[in-house]
């Protein structure tokens, strides 16, 4: 259903930009579409034009102009001023001056006006065309991208503990770390996100994405402070992934997360959710010991 639609819009969008582009085609050619007045001065300048050779030709045979002449001394004008004799210039009417059409210079407004819309429907249209193409293209059934079955809850939580407080899951390129339960309630009121991770976090699990989000370097995490911390610029993260020092915009981003009728963790890492901005600290987590980065992070 959502395809039919998808076509539907684009095909409608598709005839606005054919329908405009021709639009302005019909005014470029300056024909058809002039007021009135403006082909009333160019038939009149189309006159003035005509009637220069043929006064040229009236000097050349007669040497008076405004008198009736015959066609051969017409020619015979005609095939002087083709072969290059100068009429002399007094025996020629000044030649009246005709304002060139402003729309045969340059872009008029009404030009400048239907390019414009035209280039905006154009990438409206692009720009519509390749959402419905996201939607459309196959997502990842398995590994990073995919929606992971990270195992049963209990059995995380050891991998956690023997890790130390950190489990890394590299199939998702992802840490699970606890979320301690005393933290919930300043969760959902401080998490914007809150829903998408509920379920994970309720199950006292958070899921964070490997990545820094300073400029993208792979986060570890440190034992002794029990916080994660990025060897290329020194960002520094509490265990649930706020941000505790460095020069990273926000926390670490992280997933969205279910817990299916079997307990099991599904964590969506086809949707990363942006981490929570700076000042965000809902377990009051400080440094557990020695910093592997130093106290104050990175410049
Ligand atoms: S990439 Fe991590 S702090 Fe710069």
């Amino acid at each position: 259903m959502f395809v039919f639609i998808g076509i539907a819009v684009l095909a409608v969008l598709a005839l606005v930009v054919v329908a405009t582009t021709f639009r302005r085609r019909d005014t470029e050619t300056a024909i058809g579409q002039l007021s009135g007045e403006t082909v009333k001065r160019d038939r009149s300048a189309a006159a003035q034009r005509a009637a220069v050779p043929a006064m040229s030709v009236d000097a050349a045979a007669t040497g008076q102009a405004g008198e009736q002449l015959s066609g051969s001394a017409i020619e015979a004008a005609a095939r002087a001023e083709r072969s290059g004799e100068l009429v002399p210039a007094e025996d020629r009417p000044p030649v009246v001056y005709v304002p060139p059409d402003p729309e045969t210079l340059g872009v008029s407004r009404r030009q400048f006006l239907n390019r414009g819309i035209v280039a905006m429907f154009s990438l409206a249209l692009a720009a519509f065309g390749a959402a419905v193409l996201a939607q459309l293209w196959p997502r990842p059934t398995e590994g990073f991208g995919a929606k992971i079955n990270a195992g049963k809850v209990p059995d995380i939580k050891d991998a956690i503990v023997a890790g130390g407080g950190f489990f890394y899951f590299p199939e998702g390129r992802m840490w699970l770390t606890d979320y301690p339960p005393s933290a919930l309630a300043k969760a959902q009121s401080t998490y914007s996100f809150w829903p998408q991770v509920s379920e994970g976090l309720e199950a006292g699990v958070v899921a964070l994405f490997q990545t820094c989000p300073h400029l993208g370097c792979r986060v570890p995490e440190c034992q002794t402070s029990q916080w994660f911390e990025c060897p290329c610029h020194g960002s520094q993260y509490n265990q649930v992934g706020e941000k505790k020092g460095g020069p990273a915009p926000r926390g670490m981003d992280r997933f969205p997360m279910e817990v299916n009728a079997s307990n099991e963790l599904l964590v969506d890492t086809g949707n990363v959710i942006q981490g929570p901005p700076i000042g965000t600290n809902t377990t009051g987590q400080e440094a557990e010991g020695p910093n592997c980065l130093g106290a104050g992070g990175g410049h």
